[in-house]
């Protein structure tokens, strides 16, 4: 004991023992568990602090992608948690979106997609198109210009849902792609109560971004070619920046569709949503409101009632109309495009009102008469689009001039005001 305990003095003090005794080696006293729990306490909690910090950022976040919280620049419309439903899969959606990926086993059938204003007129033609092509549809509208007639069709479809819902409120939906169409689209119904436009235009494209953000869909706003106002370049290019009065009467609907391009550019830049932009020039077709002021609807009504063709101002104006179904092609093609846009979606074929009105008697009856009104304010002289980008971009170009979509639209309307045999109205 003492040779031993000698030796360990020895050896730990001395470099060189002196004889060749032999000594058993010592223990190392760093080696012994108890010295190490006893004199590495604090080695120990820094280690098990550094693998709880690792575990912690490495572990795959359940959670939204998005942070919720007041700092928030682009609101999401769900803040208050206790508002989710507890059955929602949304926090599913949102991480299968953020890393891009379906989990395995789940096959991918249809997209899910959202269209507002999809009872309206230009969005019950492109839910028919999606319906049909195998995508699972829910149409969001408050029915202030759309109507359940015109998706009526697709009631018993498990893969259609209609929801009557106003977009100014906030609305908690899991899907993949967001076509934004609510909103009135002719004068007579946009200032009707032009407060509400606005806010339809930008508290409704809000929550239609920010719901786009939440779950990762792409979002596709329908702007107009009024943006551009009473243009002073002519044709007009996505590049120009408009003529618009701001304080007119058509400033509501104008403005409100400005501020919304603001908006799906400022959620795409600032929050990464993927957005695209699209600017309809004027659109016919079957399903249009009857009696809504727009110059083809207008027309085509009066010349069925026998009623004078009213033309605003000399008539010499110029407008150039878009066959629905080209529209609802162009819209498809720029939402799965690579694309944001803006684009110009619409025929560039420009006629003057009374050249319309010629077609229009042409059409439905010869004998009608024309009556002239003083135009209304803001109008604007012409109207015609620059296609090209959308030509060489989405390899788009219209393809039913008016003359053969004016008669399919004809048979929707006389089948709407007498009654008749409905004959083939949706597809040209
Ligand atoms: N048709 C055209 O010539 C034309 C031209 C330029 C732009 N656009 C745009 O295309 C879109 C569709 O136009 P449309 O011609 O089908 O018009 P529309 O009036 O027939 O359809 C608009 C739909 O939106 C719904 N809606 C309106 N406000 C709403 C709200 N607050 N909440 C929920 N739903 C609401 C209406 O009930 C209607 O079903 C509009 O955004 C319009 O600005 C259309």
């Amino acid at each position: 004991m003492s040779s031993s305990s000698s030796g360990l003095i020895f050896r730990g003090h001395e470099a060189h023992p002196m004889d060749d005794a032999y000594y058993p080696k010592p223990q190392k006293p760093w080696l012994s568990f108890g010295y190490l729990l006893r004199e590495q306490r604090l080695h120990f909690l820094l280690l098990g602090f550094v693998l709880a910090t690792l575990f912690f950022f490495l572990l795959p976040s359940s959670s939204p992608s998005q942070p919720l919280g007041a700092h928030d620049p682009f609101p999401t419309p769900y803040l208050e948690p206790t508002r989710w439903p507890t059955n929602s899969r949304s926090y599913d959606v949102v991480s299968v979106h953020s890393v891009g990926k379906i989990p395995l086993g789940i096959k991918r059938k249809g997209l899910r997609i959202v269209v507002t204003g999809g009872a309206g007129f230009v969005g019950s033609h492109l839910v028919d198109r999606l319906i049909a092509r195998g995508d699972s549809v829910i149409v969001v509208d408050n029915f202030f210009t759309g109507m359940k007639e015109n998706v009526m069709h697709h009631f018993g479809n498990p893969n259609f849902e209609l929801i009557r819902h106003d977009v100014v409120e906030p609305l908690l939906l899991e899907v993949d792609q967001i076509y934004h169409l609510a909103c009135p689209a002719s004068p007579v119904h946009y200032k009707f109560n032009p407060v509400k436009t606005i806010k339809t235009n930008v508290v409704g494209t809000l929550n239609m971004l920010g719901l786009a953000k939440r779950v990762g869909a792409r979002f596709l706003l329908t702007s107009t070619s009024e943006i551009y106002g009473d243009p002073l370049e002519h044709p007009q290019k996505e590049t120009y920046w408009g003529n618009v009065n701001p304080i007119g009467v058509r400033s509501c609907y104008d403005e409100g569709k400005r501020t919304a391009e603001t908006l799906t550019m400022d959620y795409h830049r600032g929050a990464g949503v993927e957005v695209r932009i699209a600017r309809i020039f004027n659109t016919y077709g079957p399903r249009m409101c009857l009696d809504d002021g727009r110059v083809v609807s207008n027309f085509v009504a009066q010349a069925l009632r026998k009623e004078p063709l009213t033309v605003y101002g000399d008539g010499k104006q110029t407008r150039s109309f878009q066959y629905v179904s080209d529209l609802v092609e162009g819209l498809m093609r720029l939402m799965e495009g690579e694309h944001v846009g803006p684009f110009n979606l619409g025929n560039p074929g420009e006629f003057t009102m009374l050249e319309l009105a010629k077609v229009v008697q042409e059409t439905i009856d010869p004998e009608a008469k024309i009556e002239y009104r003083p135009n209304t304010e803001d109008d604007p002289h012409k109207r015609k689009p620059d296609i090209s980008r959308a030509k060489e971009q989405l390899g788009w170009e219209p393809k039913v001039d008016l003359r053969k979509g004016l008669p399919l639209m004809v048979s929707d309307f006389r089948q709407r005001i007498f009654g008749d045999q409905k004959e083939g109205t949706t597809s040209a």
